[in-house]
């Protein structure tokens, strides 16, 4: 990465009445940032900022959220023109390239990782392993991480060529290992993948085809798959890119850094919110229910939210959930649900909750796993395979990041410092005088 931050003029801090000088830099668009590398050296001061809410860890060219007007950007285009027009592995080239693909780039992309959708079958057995009735991301985790000890003689990350197998063999092999965690804990055979398929639709085959039935792919459904996918692409530092970052700024083997990402995904403040959401939608069963939740989430004394709403970064309406909403008509009218009683309260409950005052000063508006759980579960996914679906589509954004970060020659190891507020020294006391 040839890296463009400009100098944006300097900050002055005062210590002690010693003032410190601090250069700003300035990106293509958004804040700036202040540099606070030789702030340690300067005045033996740290800066303290758990949650990292005002702490940028790079500099990227891959995406870019202005949370206040609810924009999302890939390289730049905005994520409904993308979700609209493109297609998941057309996104996935952007993402890595940073330009949309010509048609020859784009046959030889779809090519190559189509060529890889197989893994390897001492991979298959590895899922014997695991107990019946394993969450699949302990299983995606598991597996994704064991991958590194199938190529660990070509996943050098310093090397060129070996990092592009990598990131090939990840995006082509995800859907392969998610079917496979799906088909496991529900005691079907693994279905083989159909190279013929486009990505979506090959993975719904891999998920739902049973060998004893002919299976056609839904063109409408296979097309939903893909916007999804494509929503979930990237989302710039979130905990799981970062975590991705840091363990790849180790040094540490590919398949190992998507399966630490894969581990931070799985958190139900992160990835784990849909299921969270359409729990909650189930739970208050009737639109008449509806202002009793309102009420609790607005009660400071309960501990109950209204799951999908709000976002740290998102001060307006996440731009994917808007996508999402739309998907989620589109996929109910091709199944021909016509009655589905947690659409009606989801659309009653963001009706309310956008006027409710306690909910517009706050800001906090619909998120994408507001509508998610309601359209994955309509397409046949059970909640624990929700986290895997969004897995599976950040490992492009993981993979692209990590990229980024390997090409970037100003990266060094990733080693945040504390302030600490332990015990002092003392000396060691014996057992018999505790
Ligand atoms: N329901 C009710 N009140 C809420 C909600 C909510 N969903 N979200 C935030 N608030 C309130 C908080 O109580 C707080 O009020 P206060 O200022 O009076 O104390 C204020 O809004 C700010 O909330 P924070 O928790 O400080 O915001 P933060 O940025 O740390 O958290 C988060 C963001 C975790 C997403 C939060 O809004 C939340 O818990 N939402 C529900 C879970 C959810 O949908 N998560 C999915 C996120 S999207 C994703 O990961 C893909």
């Amino acid at each position: 990465m040839e890296n463009k931050i400009k100098d944006a003029g300097t900050a002055k801090l005062e210590i002690d009445g010693k003032v410190t000088e601090l250069p700003i830099y300035a990106g293509s668009v958004g804040p700036n940032g202040i540099d606070v590398r030789a702030l340690y050296k300067h005045t033996g001061h740290f800066t303290f900022d758990p949650g990292y809410t005002s702490t940028c860890s790079t500099e990227s060219q891959i995406t870019y959220i202005d949370g206040g007007k609810g924009t999302l950007l890939y390289r730049g285009y905005p994520i409904e023109q993308l979700a609209e027009n493109s297609t998941f592995l057309e996104t996935a080239y952007l993402l890595m390239n940073g330009e949309l693909p010509d048609k020859q780039q784009s046959e030889a992309f779809v090519d190559t990782i189509t060529n890889h959708t197989m893994i390897h079958e001492q991979v298959e057995r590895f899922f014997h392993g695991f107990r019946r009735d394993a969450h699949p991301m302990a299983m995606m985790c598991g597996t994704i991480g064991a991958l590194s000890a199938f190529y660990h003689d070509s996943s050098d990350p310093q090397n060129n060529e070996q990092r592009d197998m990598a990131m090939h063999r990840l995006i082509a092999k995800l859907p392969t290992i998610a079917a496979r965690a799906y088909k496991y804990s529900i005691g079907q055979p693994f279905v083989y993948p159909d190279n013929s398929l486009s990505y979506s639709a090959n993975f719904l085959k891999m998920c739902f085809a049973v060998p004893a039935e002919p299976y056609e792919v839904n063109p409408v459904i296979a097309d939903a798959m893909d916007k999804i996918f494509i929503l979930h692409a990237d989302h710039e530092q979130n905990a799981s890119t970062s975590t991705v970052r840091l363990a790849g700024s180790s040094g540490a083997n590919p398949y190992a850094c998507i399966a630490a990402g894969i581990a931070c995904l799985w958190g139900p403040s992160h990835g784990g919110a849909n299921e969270a959401c359409l729990n909650m939608l189930k739970e208050i069963g009737t639109v008449d229910r509806i202002p009793e939740y309102i009420a609790r989430a607005k009660d400071k004394k309960d501990p109950f939210r209204l799951m999908g709403f709000g976002h740290r970064v998102y001060k307006n309406y996440d731009p994917r959930a808007r996508v999402m909403q739309k998907t989620t008509h589109a996929v109910l009218a091709e199944l021909g649900i016509k009655d589905s009683a947690v659409l009606d309260i989801a659309m009653e409950l963001e009706k309310i909750a956008l006027n409710d005052p306690y909910f517009v000063e706050k800001k906090l508006y619909p998120n994408v796993d507001f509508y998610s759980g309601i359209v994955l579960s309509a397409l046949g996914f059970p909640t624990s395979m929700f986290t895997v679906l969004f897995a599976l589509a950040r490992t492009v954004g993981w993979i692209s990041q990590w990229n980024e970060m390997l090409e970037d020659k100003t990266q060094r190891i990733g080693r945040p410092r504390q302030i600490y507020t332990g015990a002092t020294q003392r000396d060691y006391v014996p057992v018999s005088k505790r």
